[in-house]
């Protein structure tokens, strides 16, 4: 058993289908938040996991009158007495909860490039089709992704990530992980939206909470490089000031190494970043350096 594993149960289940242990075990997550602890309860047949259930004590929201220990008791109660009663089915039903999640596909790409504005054919757009075209020039494999047109749902805080690694929700955003993790480098292109970064790009950010649990689960690594690319109205770098911070922690919360930024203001007058002296040198040369061989 692993050092910060402590075995709660273990019970053998004699059944007319064979022999099933069941474990429950609770381990301490403190390191990643202060007493978050997780349970795992696991049903195996002939040296095979058949199913697992798992729960923390983050699932759990102030006014739910449950407890996560309580939970996964109740839990282990009721797959014993379950299996007693039909172990044939009620084991093939287990079995059937456990089984592999289907992963939309997201095509891995050298350079992952988010174009984070509702607007298709805006500024972000033009900035996120140069990070791409310089990529490739280089010989690198290179892939938007429109925001816009993905099916993203909001984080909704269950923390049951840290109970697997991955998501409650199986939608687009499961590829775009998996598309991440692989990258060199991770283009963010982004409007100001009321000093922010627009609601469509936060939802995408939040929700890879699933990331940081996996990373945090697995003992993590380095990941991509990540560069920021940001449009504004108005004029002046304040403008970009929670947009910046935003990003910063998004990347340096997931292992990604933030590699520098480009922020052009002033477009309400400007309009077309493609106006703009110089400006698509500046965005090329950007991510060309980030795929620079270190030396
Ligand atoms: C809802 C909304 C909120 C905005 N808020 C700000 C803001 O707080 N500060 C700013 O400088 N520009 C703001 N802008 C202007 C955009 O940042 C600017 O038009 C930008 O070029 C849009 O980028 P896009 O073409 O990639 O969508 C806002 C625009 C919209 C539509």
């Amino acid at each position: 058993m692993e050092q910060n594993v402590d075995l709660i149960r273990s019970t053998d289940i004699r059944t007319s289908a064979g022999v099933f242990t069941l474990t429950l075990t609770r381990e301490d997550f403190s390191g990643t938040y202060p007493g978050m602890v997780r349970y795992t309860l696991r049903l195996v047949s002939d040296g095979q996991t058949v199913s697992v259930f798992r729960t923390n004590t983050y699932e759990y929201s102030p006014t739910v009158p449950l407890k996560a220990e309580s939970v996964a008791l109740q839990r282990a109660d009721e797959w014993e007495r379950n299996l007693r009663a039909n172990p044939r089915d009620f084991a093939e039903y287990l079995a059937w909860r456990y089984r592999p999640r289907c992963m939309p596909i997201v095509p891995a790409a050298d350079v992952m490039v988010v174009q984070g504005s509702p607007r298709a054919d805006g500024n972000s757009s033009i900035l996120a089709g140069w990070s791409a075209e310089a990529a490739r020039d280089l010989g690198r494999t290179a892939q938007v992704l429109y925001l816009g047109d993905m099916d993203i749902r909001p984080c909704i805080g269950c923390y049951r990530c840290y109970n697997t690694g991955f998501c409650t929700f199986e939608d687009d955003l499961t590829g775009v992980i998996h598309a991440v993790k692989q990258a060199e480098l991770l283009v963010i292109c982004s409007p100001v939206y009321t000093n922010t970064v627009p609601g469509g790009l936060k939802i995408f950010i939040d929700r890879f909470q699933a990331y940081h649990a996996e990373r945090t689960l697995t003992g993590g690594g380095p990941g991509p490089k990540g560069l920021l690319l940001s449009v504004a109205g108005r004029r002046g770098r304040a403008n970009f000031r929670c947009v910046t911070a935003v990003i910063d922690a998004f990347m340096r919360n997931l292992g990604i190494e933030p590699a520098g930024e480009i922020l052009v203001d002033g477009l309400d007058e400007i309009r077309d970043v493609r106006r703009i002296p110089g400006l698509e040198e500046r965005v090329r040369a950007a991510v060309q350096a980030c795929l620079a061989p270190s030396r």
